[in-house]
């Protein structure tokens, strides 16, 4: 499972990339507009200190300018990903871009087929928001693992981004549904390190070692 940072943070990035276990980032513009207005620089910052794919999201809304946009933000850096939201009107846009071999993440998606229609498409990343469907009493895995499903069935070569993760349960049963990607939030990616038992664990080996007096392991 690949595992994206969902955040426009370079302090949380620079912070946790070293863990070693994070592939790359999502933006979009909320997350982006929390980090001040200097969002060329903020973007350019990611992008340098990032090696894997940084999805930009376009800003324009009418399709001849999310087109526009959508081959100035491939441009920005090499490890760009484009990202579109889901909408009937930008379909044609999506396939031209898909064509053009610009990596595409299509965002707010919130059906299987809403997916499948994408794939068809051949883009990179499909994003099902699964803590949005949560927030409105619809069960998010079941509606993931149907996508994944869909996916694997037709053996279509997108990846399936779960995107909105709100707990570090709900990370898991992504985990558990097989999808390819998850995007999460810095501080649901902390949430995993943190952990009673191996904290007291760790003060307990500590303890007991202690007891000895030694300075080293090997004197
Ligand atoms: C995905 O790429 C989005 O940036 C993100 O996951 C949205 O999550 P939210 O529902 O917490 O805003």
């Amino acid at each position: 499972m690949k595992i994206f940072l969902d955040t426009a943070n370079r302090e949380y990035i620079k912070k946790l990339l070293p863990t070693g276990v994070i592939d790359g980032i999502t933006t979009n513009p909320s997350l982006l507009s929390k980090e001040g207005s200097q969002s060329k620089q903020v973007l350019q910052d990611i992008c340098a200190m990032v090696p894997g794919p940084v999805s930009i999201e376009v800003v324009e809304k009418h399709p001849d300018a999310v087109l526009k946009q959508g081959r100035e933000i491939a441009q920005f850096a090499k490890n760009i990903v484009v990202k579109i939201p889901f909408a009937l009107e930008y379909m044609q846009v999506i396939k031209t871009l898909a064509h053009e071999g610009i990596p595409l993440n299509i965002t707010l998606v919130f059906t299987p087929l809403q997916a499948l229609m994408v794939a068809k498409l051949g883009v990179t990343y499909i994003s099902p928001f699964l803590g949005r469907w949560d927030d409105i009493g619809v069960d998010s895995i079941d509606l993931l693992e149907q996508t994944v499903d869909i996916k694997e069935t037709y053996d279509f070569d997108s990846q399936i981004l779960a995107a909105s993760i709100r707990s570090v349960l709900q990370w898991q049963k992504v985990a558990e549904a097989s999808a390819d990607v998850i995007t999460v939030p810095p501080a649901i990616f902390e949430q995993v390190f943190k952990h009673p038992l191996t904290e007291r664990g760790i003060a307990m080996f500590d303890a007991d070692w202690q007891k000895l007096g030694k300075t080293s392991l090997f004197e």
